[in-house]
């Protein structure tokens, strides 16, 4: 069975809740989904996926959730070509009251290919009524999946 990682940054569980919504259906997809916090992977395991899903709050003033900021800096720092085998994509979520609205996934986003990944699904940046867009976005992503070897 292929294996598709689905990490969430979150700081009160709204990306934990749709990760784990992702994580069922790709299991009955026909995926491996396996599925964790951003402080429950270290970036060597990370250099190794091929399929990975984010999920990824943005607090205070633009900036990672709790669980997450490790995680981006350490991915910030490895090199150019580090990410060169894996397919990703990034479901933001956020609040169009705040100047920086989804600040989070837009960086995550961005380093991936920065660092040299593929861009698979391009990112949806969510705002707080968010379900539907999600539930959406969360499909046609496993359905992109599906075309990796
Ligand atoms: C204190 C606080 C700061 C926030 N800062 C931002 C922000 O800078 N940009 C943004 O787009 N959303 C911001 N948000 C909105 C959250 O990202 C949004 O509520 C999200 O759904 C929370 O998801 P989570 O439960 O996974 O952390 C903030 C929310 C709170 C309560």
């Amino acid at each position: 069975m292929e294996k598709l990682t689905i990490l969430y940054g979150t700081e009160t569980g709204n990306a934990e809740l749709l990760a784990m919504d992702a994580g069922k259906h790709a299991n009955e997809q026909g995926f491996e989904a396996d599925v964790r916090g951003m402080d429950q992977i270290d970036v060597d395991e990370l250099c190794n996926v091929r399929r990975l899903l984010i999920f990824c709050s943005t607090w205070g003033d633009g900036e990672q959730p709790g669980n997450a900021q490790d995680l981006f800096d350490a991915v910030s720092a490895c090199g150019t070509g580090t990410f060169s085998g894996l397919n990703y994509g990034v479901l933001a979520l956020g609040d169009t009251a705040f100047d920086l609205f989804c600040e989070s996934g837009k960086e995550w986003d961005a380093v991936f290919e920065e660092k040299g990944a593929n861009r698979l699904i391009e990112r949806m940046d969510c705002d707080t009524d968010y379900e539907d867009d999600a539930a959406y976005w969360t499909e046609s992503s496993i359905n992109e999946m599906k075309t990796i070897e």
